[in-house]
């Protein structure tokens, strides 16, 4: 036996240990390990039951995911452990599964194949191998629904959710929920089912269900998928896997699963997911700031302006029992901003996110104040006044008179430099940016943005609170529109020229949506407010240099009015429900714009569509990566995923850059360079990467540690 796996003897009971920190993967060893002390047992006549069970802080919580990069067809995970799983179901003595933590993925496969499990209250089960772009490949998706009934079984392949020990106990996945000390109750449990013949698993027929039943249940399953999980496979090949289960005998229906399973783990949509892991990880690393950099304590906040983002910023806060003051400048705002909180806390409640007196909890944490006179006392403030310096530097001028030495001092500017900001106040090093996304209560994105002289324990101190807060915290430098919004201008630009060349309306929303974007770029440049966008241009116009192309549609829709959907109207019209339709009246309007600037339309294809508008974010974004104002290309795809809705199974615009290959894509940005001119000039990196045969992945910039 390895030193991975241990067994022991109870009087007559064996208890097989799996010790593999730190979550008792099921690396190579440990299969092998679990199997001899099975060849043991199998020979000792003094033992009667066995328990498996696994030292420290869980079960088996999953697959080591960096093998998944390394499995070829011969080594899959799911066939090598298919054999042990049978050999544990076969043994005469019957086998009880303990579980505490999570048992996950390759664990619950493992626990499924025993005859019983039990497990602590606060145990978890799961099948999660689809948000890797996966399923389960030894035969969770065969015995799950023998043990779950079908439905329970559909869902839990296709979310990948978990299910609490309570939950599986009612479901039938597990056998008993263990009070006090796991193995003890476990030998225990083992005692009582000694002798007695072990249920095998894949013999368990009777929660099967009958066809009719199970054609509903799948087919609603398919189209449930086809809905909220659109465009991504392994969800799809999750419901065929279970729905084999109940068409075929266990050994066949396994060979579907392996097959299905092996399609998922060599499809591009893994890989990307499987980065989008590792990226969400990656991205708390900091150079320059290591994990031991002291945090400073936040206990308290207080949050400047109670407008869109203020009063979201100040929930979140308060969500996770931060008490935090709300300040305003008159009572009328303050009223409107509480009255938009308490409207979004009975929406949650409504919705059955949390009760009532939660809600209220919540609430009561959050205390209205048209005065800095409390501001001393808290740890952080967070400004979200309107967007101007003027404005901003006034009130951290203020904030720097009244707050206590040690407090960070966060703007929650999306466009300003957080420099700037800072040299208004005598403590720079405790300034910085925290850019929330709209709502700010949902979306699980934070930029925080490192100005010059802003301290590392500042740093970390908000990297840690993102974690707090239930957000991803992306660390960033201080340039304009910082990484989300630069890149995202001229992807939104290039969606406009496209209109104006010739592309419909529709035609480009549809182009971007079918690739897998929550929505398309003129829509949501609708929901965002079109008039945001043409206040910076005005206001910046002294900055274009002449001879560039500059998208002009837009602007003139906004001088007729049409802001989007605030206003009913923008590059689609909305009725009451906000819902949008195609407004004959803007295409006869481009058109005629479009004439009079002289531009001579053609027909554009969604493939065009596609490239324009992703090439132009990856363009910009190499810039940034090798400006050093992000840390690495993972960091910018952390970005698009969580705050601009860029689908999970591309990886992200960097990594899908990556997937489609450097050279190629420089080739087509340099395609557009020379049909459009400067606006399209190939960054920097991006020549030399297709040059050197690189890719975004294998280029750091960590030295610039987004400074
Ligand atoms: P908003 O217009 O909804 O709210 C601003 C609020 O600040 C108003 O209620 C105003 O009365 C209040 N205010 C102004 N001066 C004040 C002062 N001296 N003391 C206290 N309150 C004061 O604006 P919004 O959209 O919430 O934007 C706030 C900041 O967040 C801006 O810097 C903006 O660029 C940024 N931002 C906005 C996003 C959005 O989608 N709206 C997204 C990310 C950042």
């Amino acid at each position: 036996m390895t030193e991975l796996v241990q067994l022991a003897r109870d009087n007559g009971v064996a208890i097989i240990t799996i010790n593999n920190p730190p979550v008792n993967a099921l690396s190579p060893g440990v299969p092998g390990g679990i199997s001899e002390a099975l060849d043991q047992i199998a020979q000792d006549d003094g033992i009667k039951a066995v328990v498996l069970i696994g030292s420290g802080r869980t079960f088996v919580a999953g697959a080591d995911i960096k093998e998944f990069g390394k499995m070829t067809s011969g080594n899959a995970r799911g066939a090598g452990l298919l054999p042990l799983l049978l050999k544990i179901e076969d043994s005469g003595k019957p086998v009880v599964v303990a579980i505490h933590g999570t048992a996950f993925g390759g664990g619950l496969e493992l626990a499924i194949a025993g005859h019983y499990r039990v497990a602590v209250s606060t145990a978890q089960v799961g099948q999660p191998e689809v948000k890797l772009g996966l399923i389960p490949g030894a035969g969770g998706t065969q015995r799950l629904p023998r043990l779950a009934g079908v439905a329970k079984a559909v869902e839990m392949c296709m979310s990948g959710n978990p299910a609490t020990a309570e939950e599986a106990l009612r479901f039938g996945i597990i056998d008993r929920i263990v009070e006090g000390d796991l193995l003890t109750g476990a030998v225990a449990f083992a005692r009582e089912v000694a002798g007695k013949p072990a249920p095998k698993t894949r013999e368990r027929n009777e929660k099967l269900g009958n066809a009719a039943d199970n054609a509903m249940i799948i087919s609603s399953a398919r189209e449930a998928a086809a809905k909220k999980q659109r465009g991504l496979l392994a969800p799809v090949a999750a419901i065929s896997a279970v729905e084999a289960a109940t068409k075929l005998p266990f050994e066949e229906g396994c060979k579907t699963e392996q097959k299905l399973f092996l399609d998922c783990l060599f499809s591009e949509q893994s890989k990307s997911l499987i980065h989008v892991f590792f990226s969400e990880r990656e991205v708390a690393k900091i150079p320059d700031v290591p994990k031991d950099t002291p945090v400073l304590p936040i206990n308290s906040a207080a949050v400047v302006g109670a407008g869109t983002m203020g009063g979201g910023i100040a929930m979140v806060l308060a969500n996770v029992g931060i008490p935090v003051l709300l300040k305003e400048v008159d009572q009328t705002a303050l009223d409107r901003g509480l009255a938009t909180i308490r409207l979004n806390y009975a929406n949650s409640v409504r919705r059955g996110r949390f009760s009532q007196q939660s809600a209220e909890e919540r609430l009561k944490l959050i205390t209205p104040t048209l005065t800095y006179d409390d501001f001393p006392n808290v740890d952080l403030v967070i400004e979200a006044v309107f967007e101007g310096m003027a404005l901003k530097k006034e009130v951290f001028k203020e904030l720097d008179r009244v707050c206590k030495l040690g407090a960070i001092l966060a703007s929650n500017t999306s466009t300003l430099s957080i420099d700037e900001i800072a040299s208004s106040t005598s403590r720079p090093a405790f300034v910085i940016g925290t850019h929330f996304f709209s709502p700010a209560n949902v979306m699980r994105l934070l930029e925080i943005v490192r100005g010059q002289a802003t301290s590392r324990k500042v740093i970390a101190t908000c990297m840690q609170l993102s974690k707090k807060l239930g957000k991803v915290g992306v660390l960033v430098g201080n340039c304009r529109g910082f990484v989300g919004n630069r890149m995202f201008g001229p992807y939104r630009r290039e969606a406009q020229f496209l209109v104006e060349e010739g592309a419909g309306i529709v035609a480009v929303d549809q182009a971007l949506s079918d690739f897998g974007m929550a929505m398309g770029p003129l829509a949501t440049g609708d929901l965002a407010g079109l008039d945001v966008g043409w206040r910076i241009r005005k206001e910046y116009s002294y900055l274009q240099e002449p001879g560039i192309r500059q998208p002009f549609v837009e602007d003139r829709l906004c001088e007729l009015g049409r802001y989007g959907q605030k206003t009913g109207a923008g590059w689609y019209k909305y009725d009451e429900q906000r819902q949008a339709t195609a407004d004959p009246i803007v295409d006869e309007l481009v058109r005629k714009w479009v004439a009079e600037a002289g531009i001579v339309q053609r027909q554009i294809s969604a493939a065009e569509i596609v490239d324009r508008c992703l090439y132009a974010l990856v363009n910009e974004g190499a810039r940034i990566l090798e400006e050093g104002f992000a840390l690495r290309a993972s960091d910018i795809d952390v970005i698009y995923l969580n705050g601009y809705g860029s689908p999970t199974y591309r990886g992200g615009p960097m990594w899908y850059a990556d997937t489609v290959g450097i050279r190629k894509v420089y080739e087509r940005v340099s395609e557009f360079h020379r049909q459009q001119g400067e606006i399209w000039q190939p960054a920097p990196l991006l020549k030399r990467l297709a040059e050197e045969g690189k890719t975004f992945a294998e280029f750091s910039n960590e030295e610039g540690a987004a400074a």
